[in-house]
């Protein structure tokens, strides 16, 4: 196909944005344009697929709310968000790998004491008692770090998705004690389908993709001094490890549960970059 179609209207495009103040969004912009001109170039895309692109997008801010984002869901489930995590946290081999953040954090929580549980009212899952320890890149405790944990009800559903549910229900924040360790009580986590409702949804079946995400729990661990880690734990056995929605699995995020004396145990520890 024509890849040089139109050439001149690229360049002024470009040419149009050199006297922007912030160099940076000049540098993006420019990539921008020059990419979605390409696109339309190699696809020789009809006025047609063009008008069905911006209701897609139009169709996909539409549903936004406080509790629904629909662009995140976007960025994610176009490996986008993985993307910018990658190129943001090359943090090596000696920390904890970060994956998406995803739609539903909901806010810093009430700080609850070591052990407690992320239950507002009682669930059918697997009692699961989560424990490990807040480690700097080489192996020391860090004291005091916040870990915020959030995961779906064993329904599938986070509890700002489901008006059955307590607000903050399988939502917590807990300090790390002086030897590094955290514990909290909650039910083992189930995997569960993205939001497949809207615009994202239409997507995924057009393109022939499932919604689903493998079992995890949240995790954002912050401590003065590091880098924030933004994370899950991911259950091993899951059978949509291998084609998460999100494409957010990374190897060293499995865990595998075992028998505890009330119900099962995970145990993991977390290791923070330097700032
Ligand atoms: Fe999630």
């Amino acid at each position: 196909m024509n890849a040089t179609l139109f050439p001149e209207l690229t360049t002024s495009v470009i040419d149009a944005m050199k006297d922007a103040a912030n160099p940076r969004l000049r540098e993006i912009m420019t990539v921008l344009v020059r990419h979605l001109h390409d696109v339309i170039r190699e696809t020789r895309l009809t006025e047609g697929e063009w008008a069905a692109a911006i209701e897609f997008l139009t169709a996909t801010g539409g549903i936004c709310s406080s509790t629904r984002q629909e662009f995140i869901l976007l960025s994610d489930t176009l490996g986008v968000s993985m993307l910018v995590d990658a190129v943001n946290h090359d943090g090596g081999e000696a920390v904890t790998p970060s994956t998406v953040f995803g739609p539903f954090y909901s806010g810093e929580q009430d700080e609850l004491p070591a052990g407690a549980s992320i239950l507002k009212r009682p669930e059918a899952g697997e009692p699961t008692l989560v424990s490990g320890l807040i480690l700097d890149d080489s192996g020391t405790p860090i004291e005091g770090a916040l870990i915020e944990v959030w995961q779906t009800a064993p329904c599938g559903l986070y509890d700002v998705q489901d008006h059955e549910q307590p607000d903050g229900h399988l939502r917590g924040s807990f300090r790390s004690a002086a030897d590094g360790s955290y514990s909290f009580e909650t039910v083992l986590p189930v995997s569960y389908p993205i939001p497949d409702d809207g615009p994202v949804g239409k997507m995924l079946r057009a393109l022939g993709r499932h919604p689903n995400r493998p079992a995890h729990i949240h995790f954002m661990i912050s401590a003065p001094g590091y880098r924030r880690l933004v994370t899950h734990i991911f259950v091993a056995g899951d059978d949509y490890l291998a084609s998460d929605a999100v494409f957010g699995v990374k190897p060293d995020l499995i865990v595998h549960p075992t028998a505890h004396e009330d119900g099962m145990a995970i145990a993991y520890d977390f290791r923070l970059a330097g700032a």
